[in-house]
């Protein structure tokens, strides 16, 4: 399994440095690295051959969605990928499971790779949440899986790995489907990513944060690299 890495840049501008010759976001030998930026930005980072993902898209071709961006934009725009149910949609934007679902039919559909994100809340139960966020999600080997306890984000309280490890089982049990990609995401650092990629069927990380500061992604890289699965 080739690992992936994601990087989410949220609502952030593009590091300093992002297209440079070696810069750790571009395209690199055993190893997928994909980048979300901001829809502003999608287009010209795609151009500096940089594999792109959106960070949100809908799944209609057009019409009366003030604000959003379609999937069909999308990868016109140059995506390849496109995140689906980040906690921070379901929150700021109300996706509900119902609309991450069609989402992710529509990305297959439109050739794009969901990264589908699920993960529970601060005493939530882990089984419940990703049980009724995966219900309905496609049995389909393009997909990647992102767990992402929603505790864990942007908070520098991290999973342990092991928990990673329960979720990634948990995630193949609930989806039946044989090899997804299944990542960690929620406060990777540089110290911490080799933990969850030891980890049997974690297969990749998603990183906010740490995406933003070219020297610590690329510490994070160096050590996928030195991963082989
Ligand atoms: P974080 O964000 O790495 O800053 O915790 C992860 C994410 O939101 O995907």
């Amino acid at each position: 399994m080739t690992l992936l890495i994601a990087a989410n840049w949220k609502m952030n501008p593009p590091p300093v440095g992002f297209d440079d010759p070696q810069s750790p976001y571009r395209p690199t030998a055993g190893l997928d690295v994909i980048v979300c930026p901001m829809t502003v930005d999608l287009r010209r980072v795609a151009a500096s051959g940089v594999a792109v993902a959106a960070q949100a898209a809908r799944p209609e071709a057009s019409g009366a969605f003030t604000g959003d961006l379609s999937l069909a934009a999308a990868k016109d725009a140059g995506a390849m990928a496109v995140l689906c149910g980040h906690s921070e949609r379901r929150q700021h934007h109300g996706e509900t499971d119902e609309a991450v679902r069609a989402q992710v039919v529509a990305a297959l559909t439109a050739g794009l790779m969901p990264i589908v994100c699920v993960g529970e809340k601060d005493g939530e139960s882990r089984e419940e949440v990703l049980k009724r966020q995966l219900a309905g999600i496609p049995d389909d080997a393009r997909l990647a899986i992102a767990y992402e306890p929603v505790w864990a984000i942007g908070t520098g309280k991290a999973a342990a790995p092991a928990d990673a490890q329960a979720a990634a089982l948990l995630i193949r049990q609930v989806i039946g489907i044989g090899q997804p990609r299944i990542l960690y995401g929620g406060s990777v650092t540089a110290q911490n990513a080799a933990a969850y990629l030891a980890e049997a069927d974690v297969g990749g990380l998603l990183i906010g944060g740490a995406s933003l500061k070219p020297a610590e992604f690329s510490a994070i890289i160096a050590v996928a690299k030195s991963i082989s699965k």
